[in-house]
């Protein structure tokens, strides 16, 4: 990998001294995918799926076409399953109002893996309050990964739906979502994956991981924010009502009532985000550019120079698997006596920006024993330069708080 002529890509890369390590929080964005994005706006602006003038078909067609993209980058079999939303907390929570309020009941339960983001976790947790159903927790190891045991136990023939994160956000490891999407199909149950932090950096394929809902944001993916992605199986999507209504999404409107359009316009109401869609589609065909086997061999790369650093420092402790390959991109760590937000303003006097706090994982970390932590989060454009810089400073932090 040419890393110079990648970070020429990165306008905001090139203009901004700072070692930029929280792209599991967002990812910095290539010159095509700001093109393609504007593009729309300065060629091609007109309401999609509204108007028979060339304008506006020329909008449907970019809008239809990054649909495409979509689908043949995760291996959907249908345009009709992939539907464009804000980003993977808004697909989430079509997945809820719409399948869950209507297919989960008292008596259900729901299991939702202690290691999900809040934001495939709230929405859960909502479903099981207004349906009177069991809200059950899949516990992880200290390093994060679930053992057979613990997926057997939690996932039963009560089991109605499974809320699974693909790679945490604070450990980084990918957990075997086959395994999980198994056990739950055979308990009757289907399953809402989230992958928002694997897909910057693995192939993802629904046709492979017979993943019934799978989400995902366009903004950690090098694309625009405002457009996220749910996949949803046909066969479900086409029996669930429509999470929001209104413009675009039906079919006829009487004053008694209304029918609803076919998939996947049943589920995007209103004026859509073509340009939003338009930069996801260039993001994808970028990453599929630089390709996953060397974004890969980068990540393992970085993180194993960052954690061969961090395991030198005193007082550092890192959470989650000790190995580099375990990480994704992804260091969370806790400084002795520190706390996170000392870490990071340290962190950023020296020019590199990482996240602390609780990550939107506040029943994860209190899991690991530990109330919040710092996170360094690794792009494959990162350099080894910025891991140095992000290690010598963290090297510094007790000393310049005043401990020994
Ligand atoms: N979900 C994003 C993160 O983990 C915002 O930082």
């Amino acid at each position: 990998m040419d890393i110079s002529r990648i970070r020429n890509d990165f306008p905001l890369l090139m203009k901004e001294p700072t070692a930029y390590l929280d792209n599991a929080a967002t990812s910095q964005k290539p010159d095509c995918v700001i093109e393609a994005e504007k593009s729309f706006y300065v060629n091609h602006n007109a309401n999609t799926l509204r108007g028979f003038y060339p304008l506006s078909m020329e909008a449907t067609e970019i809008y239809e076409n990054a649909r495409k993209t979509v689908r043949d980058f995760i291996g959907a079999p249908s345009d009709k399953e992939i539907i464009f939303t804000r980003n993977a907390t808004e697909s989430i929570n079509l997945v809820a109002y719409s399948y869950g309020l209507t297919n989960i009941g008292r008596g259900d339960e729901i299991v939702v893996s202690i290691a999900e983001h809040h934001s495939n976790m709230l929405p859960w947790q909502m479903v099981a309050r207004v349906k009177g159903a069991g809200l059950k927790y899949l516990e992880c190891e200290k390093d994060g990964s679930f053992t057979d045991e613990a997926i057997d136990e939690a996932i039963t023939e009560r089991t109605k739906l499974v809320a699974f994160t693909h790679v945490s956000n604070v450990l980084g490891l990918c957990n075997d979502i086959g395994k999980v999407i198994r056990r739950a199909h055979d308990c009757g149950a289907v399953c809402v994956i989230d992958a928002s932090q694997s897909i910057p950096h693995m192939k993802i394929d629904v046709g492979e991981n017979d993943a019934d809902f799978l989400v995902f944001s366009g903004h950690k993916l090098l694309g625009p924010m405002g457009i996220g992605v749910l996949y949803g199986k046909e066969k479900l999507l086409d029996k669930m009502p429509p999470f929001l209504t209104g413009g675009e999404m039906i079919d006829s409107v009487r004053r008694d009532g209304a029918t609803y359009a076919a998939l996947p316009h049943k589920f995007e109401a209103g004026t859509v985000n073509a340009a939003g869609a338009a930069g996801l589609a260039q993001a994808m065909r970028y990453i599929e550019e630089v390709g996953y086997d060397c974004i890969r061999k980068r990540d393992e790369e970085l993180t194993a120079r960052a954690l061969k650093g961090m395991k030198d420092i005193d007082h550092v402790n890192i959470l989650g698997s000790p190995s580099y390959k375990d990480h994704n991109g992804i260091i969370t760590f806790t400084v002795d006596d520190v706390h996170p937000h000392d870490v990071s303003a340290v962190l950023e006097a020296d020019g590199v920006d990482v996240r602390a706090g609780h990550h939107c994982a506040q029943p994860l970390l209190e899991h690991l024993g530990v109330r919040s932590a710092t996170r360094a989060s690794i792009m494959f454009y990162n350099t080894g330069d910025e891991i140095d810089r992000f290690v010598r400073s963290l090297a510094t932090v007790r000393e310049r708080l005043g401990y020994r």
